[in-house]
């Protein structure tokens, strides 16, 4: 067999897969029947942007609450946008629950790339794992370490995202007509353990001999990136507002915006705001506890804690504070704060203690 040809590199693969899958809690060993596609929908929703170290807690969690996309779909959102609390990219959770209604209002996943791809929140990436791991159809399924094996195997030297269509068009002639779902995390696997980013253990690799970035003698080198714009740093100013040192003062952030549909603290505003404009001093005892910072996609966020020393009926109408809840400060980790504003509270209570 030609070693470089389209078919054989399908087959060095799954034989490697065969003998070195990772065991995940959302597969199906090689070969064998294909898993519950709540679980296969579910855990790549959960792995887009996060590592498979940090999904499988949460993987975990989710199955053991929710066991079936119609429990899910039964849930209240508050509760799952508690539970997906530190994972972030929040949309994923709220696209999550519309897709789950869906799904359990037509009374089961679609089983077709196409299809999958209309419901709500699946984009193409999704919609091809799904319909390749769950279902068992031909469908080319690219994620980041994908597009790196592939950018090596042919050696694309393209930069990234500009290579793109020839990455899929490479991917697409080697996905095989079966086993598409195994040669995906195959794929994915290799990425992941052999295929780094840095120092790629080619020697461990079934594809090294047809890869034309190792002949070359540097596969580390590809895939190019294109240089990123560096990231704009913006200024925020968060609240923390006590009650008997007891309890604090959390509210629940509009649906759509940045962190939409979670628990919070109170805060000026910060993601409508590029600069620190408009941050004037507030009337009234407040006292800076410091900052804590978080990196969102496209922008750096300095959030800088308030704390309330006065009374706290004033501290609510200083900010016209809306609705919101006492929340009690011994079960502050069960309120689902995402990670930015569990960091602030941390600080409050770290500050709290040293006064
Ligand atoms: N990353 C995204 N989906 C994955 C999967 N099914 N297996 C391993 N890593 C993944």
């Amino acid at each position: 067999m030609d070693a470089s040809s389209d078919t054989a590199i399908a087959t060095l693969l799954l034989d490697w897969y065969d003998a070195h899958a990772r065991d995940l809690p959302w597969r199906a060993r090689p070969g064998s029947p294909a898993p519950d596609p709540y679980r296969v929908w579910l855990s790549e929703v959960m792995l887009q942007q996060t590592t498979v170290a940090a999904v499988k807690d949460y993987f975990a969690a989710f199955t053991a609450r929710w066991p079936t996309v119609a429990a899910l779909a039964a849930a209240e959102d508050g509760e799952v946008m508690a539970a997906w609390a530190g994972l972030g990219y929040y949309a994923r959770a709220r696209n999550l629950l519309a897709c789950a209604r869906e799904v359990a209002a037509r009374g089961a996943f679609p089983d077709t790339e196409d299809a999958l791809r209309a419901l709500p929140g699946l984009g193409a990436y999704t919609a091809a794992a799904v319909a390749a791991i769950a279902f068992g159809r031909r469908a080319v399924v690219v994620d980041a370490n994908v597009e790196r094996v592939v950018s090596r195997l042919f050696a694309i030297e393209e930069p990234l995202p500009g290579s793109r269509p020839a990455i899929r068009e490479k991917a697409d002639a080697i996905t095989p007509d079966a086993r598409a779902g195994d040669f995906a995390q195959a794929m994915m696997d290799l990425g992941a353990t052999v295929c780094t980013s840095r120092n790629p253990r080619c020697l461990l690799c079934p594809i090294a001999a047809p890869c034309l970035a190792r002949r070359s003698g540097d596969p580390g080198r590809l895939p190019v990136k294109a240089a990123k714009k560096a990231r704009a740093v913006r200024q925020g100013r968060a609240f923390w507002i006590e009650r008997d040192e007891s309890a604090v003062w959390l509210v629940r952030r509009p649906g759509s915006g940045m962190l939409g549909g979670m628990r919070a603290l109170p805060d000026d505003g910060w993601a409508a705001r590029a600069d620190g404009s408009g941050e004037g001093p507030l009337a009234g005892p407040w006292e800076s506890a410091g900052k804590v910072g978080h990196v969102f996609t496209h922008f750096a966020l300095e959030l800088n804690l308030s704390v309330y020393l006065g009374d706290e009926v004033e501290a609510l109408e200083a900010l016209g504070a809306g609705e919101g809840e006492w929340w009690p400060l011994d079960r502050l980790d069960e309120a689902g704060l995402p990670t930015l504003f569990a960091k602030a509270a941390r600080l409050a209570l770290a500050e709290r203690e040293d006064a």
